[in-house]
């Protein structure tokens, strides 16, 4: 298929991955994803800025050789994660006069994980200018999203910005151009929860520092490019709020229904009180559903029924998940049902220290909740209105 086109000889070179339905063996994909790549020729040089999941090479070779791309002189590599360093080695035996201009902590990765020669490697410096004759390359460090290694890539003659992985979306497409729809802005906020969150403060920088570039096009490493860059950045801008929204995240998982009940009953009563909730079987739903969820919430309460004598497996699996996933939530409860005895909520408490949440009374039950836990469910619910007053909420 024919490169497209994206601005004076810069194109489009990378593939979709429509097939793939997990993505590092941990979130599932919804609209699977796609390994940007782009060629840039320039008066004197060309270069590909990123390259391809390495099951993917063989169908990138054939997608250059099909477009007769003629010399490389640059590969440029952004990040030394494998989606996109991964074809490196094949290109350089493809181009053999090709050299890899990087940073240093992608030339280690690079060397580590692909054995990329270093004769075959130019470490490059934070704000180093490389020209292609009538194209300058600008590169721009960008650690922490979501590497140390990260960096972004500016044309300067185009006003075009590859930011690599960040601001991208696991999403596939027929046109690189980005339509504005509902449907990419669900792909790029699940792919922020799942990949950025983490890194929030440094989203929130860089999300800053492109808007003040004021390009004209970002080029991510997922996803279709963004010729209106306000629409990505003024979400992130949204995502990477300190303020959180009215809302609580409920995940929990329940054997005989008595947790479930316990959930149902607290989501009702904070529902009244004008707070929205998400609930969430940690069993059937799709974790990536929770992930954008926790973008928002001012609180998790986390539901869990005992399996032997400690918390169900599962809930242990998702407190572990949100602590490393960083949201911005400032409270924290924790509700479930007991069969026999055992200590329902202590691994569960261990596990979001981390995020440094402020505790609200936990309740757990023996069986079915009764008379007397509805009204500490009530009162819950009340603890959690006051404390939604308390701080600022967008
Ligand atoms: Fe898309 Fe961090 O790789």
């Amino acid at each position: 298929m024919k490169f497209q086109e994206i601005k004076n000889n810069i194109y489009y070179c990378g593939l979709n991955d429509c097939d793939r339905r997990i993505f590092d063996e941990l979130i599932p994909l919804e609209h699977g994803t796609s390994y940007n790549s782009y060629l840039v020729k320039g008066s004197e040089k060309t270069a590909i800025i990123d390259t391809m999941y390495p099951p993917k090479t063989k169908e990138y070779l054939k997608r250059l050789a099909d477009n007769q791309i003629g010399k490389v002189d640059y590969i440029i590599a952004n990040h030394g994660e494998q989606d996109h360093s991964g074809s490196i080695p094949a290109l350089l035996e493809k181009y053999p006069n090709a050299i890899v201009l990087t940073n240093a902590k992608v030339a280690e990765n690079i060397k580590n994980m692909l054995f990329v020669p270093e004769e075959k490697i130019r470490v490059i410096a934070d704000g180093e200018e490389v020209s292609l004759g009538d194209k300058t390359l600008k590169f721009i460090f960008a650690p922490g999203v979501h590497w140390p290694d990260t960096m972004f890539t500016y044309i300067k003659e185009d006003n075009v910005l590859c930011t690599c992985d960040f601001l991208g979306a696991h999403y596939t497409f027929s046109d690189v151009f980005a339509a504005e729809s509902k449907e990419l802005e669900h792909s790029a906020k699940r792919y922020y929860a799942e990949i950025m969150m983490p890194f929030r403060t440094m989203s929130k920088k860089y999300t800053a520092m492109i808007k003040e570039m004021n390009v004209d096009i970002i080029l991510p490493s997922h996803g279709p490019v963004y010729t209106n860059p306000s629409f990505i950045l003024d979400l992130y801008t949204d995502w990477t709020a300190d303020a959180p929204k009215n809302l609580v995240a409920l995940p929990y998982v329940s054997m005989y229904e008595s947790t479930k009940e316990m959930v149902d009953y607290l989501s009702a009563k904070l529902n009244e009180k004008g707070i929205e909730t998400f609930k969430f079987d940690i069993v059937d739903d799709d974790l990536g559903d929770l992930a954008m969820a926790l973008v928002d919430a001012a609180t998790i309460v986390m539901g869990t029924s005992m399996v032997l004598a400690g918390p169900h497996p599962m809930a242990v699996n998702v407190a572990y998940l949100a602590s490393v996933l960083r949201p911005k939530a400032k409270f924290a409860s924790l509700i479930g049902s007991y069969g026999w005895g055992g200590k329902l909520f202590d691994l569960i408490a261990q596990l979001l220290a981390p995020l440094k949440l402020d505790l609200i009374e936990p309740l757990q039950v023996k069986g079915k909740p009764k008379e007397e836990d509805f009204k500490k469910l009530d009162e819950m619910a009340e603890s959690i209105f006051e404390k939604h007053k308390s701080i600022e909420l967008v």
